[in-house]
């Protein structure tokens, strides 16, 4: 089956606005943040592929192992009729998954969102050529703000892969998590994956690449800003810089600012000091319980969790109650 035309959520017009209105609150901000779904064009979706191959980017083949080793027992437990992934990608790990649902009989509908219209593009035309059994609808759509608007109907089982729940803060987290429990039915299924709390000395080199990517993903941002609202940011005076912050357990992605700089962004004169930061990401690393936890306030029961053999990486199975 060839993959049916992109649902768009979220058009050009729309993109617009929230890049705007992210773009003035977090630039006046005192201390500077832009929230990170803006590295995600054609060219942001590609460089976080090839993070996704780097030798220091743990968590891609941690959660793979996972998904390689249980599979067939989230086909089996979930039976589920319908399954949604939230910031798919490529959505190349779920093919393991899709092997175990086509395998177990019963899927029909696989829907792949995302912010990168780009992404699904590849992954909608060869998911649904690979996979001619399934009907691939893919939808263009922010899932901070379109969990309502997911299909019904059906055993649905939710997956949101590659620790990008890490990227949300704790508040936004919480506000994620209980939208997404009311646009699910009770015994509706989700899988989230999470990285875990481990030595520093393991986490940061997989934000900061020595072939430099992570830094060139980084910059990418900027380029978004000069070309989408013809900002004038010179991506080369600003440094990649990723720090370990050990109270909250995050990484935090930032871009500083190497020399004074004034900048035109919209109708807004922004300033930067030498050595100022602008934040891009947060990437919070989780303890088993703190995951388990979280979901059971949000009205979800943890029923499996897994790690990878070497303990890097966890995927928790919930279930809406
Ligand atoms: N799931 C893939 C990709 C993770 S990267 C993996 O595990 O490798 C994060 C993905 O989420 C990107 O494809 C990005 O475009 C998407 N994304 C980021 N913020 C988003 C948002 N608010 N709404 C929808 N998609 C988002
Ligand atoms: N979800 C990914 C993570 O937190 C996203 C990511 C990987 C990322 N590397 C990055 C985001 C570098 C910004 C910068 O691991």
């Amino acid at each position: 089956m060839s993959a049916e035309p992109l649902e768009i959520h979220l058009d050009d017009q729309d993109l617009g606005r929230s890049l705007r209105r992210d773009v003035r609150v977090g630039l006046s901000a005192g201390q500077k943040w832009l929230p990170p779904k803006w590295f995600y064009d054609t060219r942001g979706s590609e460089l976080f592929d090839e993070i996704t191959r780097l030798p220091e980017y743990y968590p891609t083949r941690a959660e793979r192992a996972v998904l390689a080793e249980r599979a067939a027992e989230i086909a089996e437990l979930t039976a589920a009729k319908t399954l949604i992934e939230l910031g798919s990608g490529s959505s190349e790990k779920t093919r393991l998954l899709l092997d175990a649902f086509v395998r177990a009989g019963g899927l029909g509908t696989f829907v792949p969102l995302d912010v990168s219209v780009s992404a699904l593009r590849g992954s909608t035309t060869t998911l649904a050529a690979d996979y001619p059994g399934l009907r691939v609808r893919g939808i263009v759509g922010d899932f901070t703000r379109h969990l309502d608007r997911l299909p019904t109907g059906g055993r649905r089982l939710v997956i949101f892969l590659g620790g990008t729940v890490g990227n949300l803060l704790p508040v936004e987290r919480a506000e994620f998590l209980a939208r997404m429990r009311a646009a699910l039915e009770v015994g509706d299924w989700l899988l989230v994956g999470a990285d875990l709390v481990k030595d520093p000395a393991v986490i940061v080199p997989a934000y900061d690449d020595a072939a430099g990517v992570t830094a060139e993903f980084n910059r990418n941002v900027l380029r978004v800003l000069n070309r989408e609202l013809g900002a004038d940011l010179d991506p080369e005076a600003f440094a990649h810089v990723a720090l370990w912050d050990p109270e909250h357990e995050w990484i935090e992605m930032r871009l500083r600012a190497e020399r004074p700089m004034r900048v035109r962004v919209l109708d807004l004169d922004v300033g930067f000091a030498a050595g100022e930061d602008l934040r891009t990401e947060v990437s919070a690393k989780f303890r088993p319980e703190g995951i388990t936890g979280e979901l059971d306030s949000a009205g979800f029961r943890a029923e499996r969790f897994w790690t990878d053999p070497d303990g890097l990486f966890g995927v928790t199975l919930a279930r809406a109650g």
